[in-house]
């Protein structure tokens, strides 16, 4: 059997994009009873972007693509794999990947793959990415969170509909003489199958809020410890806590029980809500972006929720060129 030797991989930039649509939660408070206080206070989101009607998953995916593409240096006749994690994929085929792939003018080689595995589904597709590129499948691969959420909410529910928001995140992943993207850390948690439902065509978002958040307090932080170890890092050298930006009450405990506090925290659930797979590579490029996301110093990404996977892996964050 002829497999190349290992090399390694990294991440060479960041994309994203989101509607141009900003609903707050004033605004929200006039649609269901809810208001801005009982927001803040049990998920910290204050704004989140909702999709217009020519914002799809594809449409958001091509503009995170490209713009990650742009950031990185490269050219789309280099990408050899595209990934699209997606909770909300449009079709079952055409792929978005395989649409993604048309758009930005890939080549004929270059794999299209849709993934779904809800909120962890970014992490799962970097982990695919790092493994193809690592085993020389592809020198170069674009992968991307893309989610329309909105149009899986219960706009009448006001338990699920001020925590879902749409738009966009891609990372380039290429070739590395040193490895920058650490194994992936991935399961599931039977007992909590169906804690989220997304059921039904087009799709309609629930779950077991109290059972999530319990899981993501108590055992969520062991997961994490396990991603940094497999890395073969400490957690004093992890820089960055990338987690899945369901809930700021979530993020903050276990940023704290990971002794991150004085550490960059993407806290972006602030701004956008709860974008599922799209959650941590939008907040990781618009931190990026900014100019706040410290650069070439290793960062944790862990996402949970739908499946009811969870998954992680230690990144090495880009150095602008
Ligand atoms: N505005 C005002 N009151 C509300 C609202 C609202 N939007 N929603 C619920 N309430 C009320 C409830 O009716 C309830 O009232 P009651 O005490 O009179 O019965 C009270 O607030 C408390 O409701 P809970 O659902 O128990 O609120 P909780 O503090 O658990 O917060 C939340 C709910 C934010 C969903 C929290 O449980 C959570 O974040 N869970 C984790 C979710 C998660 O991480 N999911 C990840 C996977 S899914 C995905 O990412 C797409």
């Amino acid at each position: 059997m002829n497999t190349p030797a290992l090399r390694g991989s990294r991440i060479l930039g960041f994309g994203h994009h989101q509607p141009a649509k900003v609903l707050t939660n004033d605004e929200l408070s006039t649609m269901v009873d809810t208001n801005d206080e009982w927001i803040r206070t049990r998920t910290g989101i204050e704004t989140r972007h909702i999709a217009g009607p020519d914002d799809t998953v594809t449409s958001m995916a091509i503009e995170a693509g490209r713009n990650a593409l742009a950031d990185a240096g490269v050219d789309p006749s280099e990408v050899g794999l595209v990934i699209v994690a997606s909770t909300t994929h449009q079709d079952r085929a055409p792929y978005t990947a395989g649409r993604v792939a048309a758009a930005l003018g890939l080549s004929a080689q270059a794999a299209p793959i849709d993934i779904n595995t809800a909120c962890s589904g970014f992490e799962y597709a970097l982990g695919l990415a790092d493994q193809s590129v690592r085993m020389g499948s592809a020198d170069t691969a674009l992968v991307i969170g893309s989610e329309v959420l909105s149009s899986i909410a219960d706009w009448t529910d006001r338990s699920t509909c001020v925590l879902v928001g749409d738009g966009a995140g891609a990372a380039v992943v290429g070739v590395s003489e040193t490895p920058e993207i650490g194994p992936v850390s991935w399961g599931s948690v039977p007992h909590l199958l169906d804690a989220v439902r997304v059921e039904g065509d087009p799709g309609h978002f629930n779950q077991e809020g109290r059972s999530i958040y319990r899981w993501a307090i108590t055992e969520a932080e062991g997961h994490a410890r396990a991603v940094v170890e497999a890395a073969g890092l400490t957690l004093d050298d992890i820089e960055v806590f990338a987690f899945h930006q369901a809930n700021l009450r979530i993020i903050e405990p276990l940023v704290t029980a990971l002794g991150g506090e004085s550490k960059f925290v993407v806290r972006d659930v602030v701004e956008s809500g709860n974008t599922s797979a799209a959650s941590v590579p939008l907040g990781l490029s618009k931190a990026w972006s900014r100019g706040s996301l410290p650069e070439g110093v290793p960062a944790l990404l862990f996402g949970f929720g739908g499946g009811f996977a969870h998954a992680g892996q230690v990144v090495t964050t880009p150095v602008r060129r």
